[in-house]
């Protein structure tokens, strides 16, 4: 179509006039790319949405999480409060529906705190109200959060990622206790150190 009338009148086209068989041939070309790129990003926003589908939210260490009960880290033994060879505390966790384990933790003030968490099923959340201490766990990896709890306080710890039909049930607590009262909880029969 461009030839029929792309010079209708057969004069010579003034200087600085481009034809318009040029200026379609440019555009086309033009247009080619602009698809070509735009092929491109749609490409790596599909192969990143399903190879890294999943994002965790803190450091990237995976744990299998049908195994979690059986070996390493997350032994049932391990869980909750551990006390490290530099003094500071490691607090173990898991989420599950619908419930944290163990469902109250304390810890000692003025003491680093390392929580570190997974979960057995969907993706739950932990988070301290009025702390900054917020994440995802997400089932297949392990959530850390290190934090420094400079006053005595009990924590309520709500599961933040709607997790199923129980979710605003999951609720847990944390204690932070006295140094001096850390470490000399006397188990008693039938109550956890965290109920008053
Ligand atoms: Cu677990 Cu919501």
């Amino acid at each position: 179509m461009a030839e029929a009338n792309s010079n209708p009148l057969g004069r010579p086209l003034p200087d600085g006039i481009v034809p318009e068989e040029i200026v379609a041939r440019t555009e086309k070309r033009w247009l080619i790319v602009m698809l070509a790129m735009l092929a491109v990003m749609m490409a790596i926003i599909v192969i990143t949405g399903i190879t890294d589908a999943v994002h965790p939210s803190s450091n990237v260490e995976v744990i299998d999480p049908q195994t979690l009960h059986l070996k390493g880290e997350f032994v049932e033994s391990n869980l909750g409060t551990a006390v490290e060879p530099d003094g500071s505390v490691t607090v173990r966790i898991i989420a599950e529906q619908y419930d944290f384990v163990p469902n109250c933790v304390r810890v000692p003030v003025d003491t680093p705190v390392k929580f570190r968490l997974t979960s057995a099923d969907a993706i739950h959340g932990f988070l301290l109200p009025d702390t900054n201490i917020n994440t995802m766990v997400v089932p297949g990896f392990v959530a850390e959060v290190r934090t420094r709890f400079s006053s005595v306080k009990e924590y309520q710890m709500p599961c933040h990622e709607f997790c199923g039909l129980g979710h605003q049930a999951m609720w847990a607590h944390m204690v932070v206790v006295p140094q001096e009262q850390f470490g000399n909880v006397e188990p008693v029969v039938g109550r956890t150190a965290c109920e008053r």
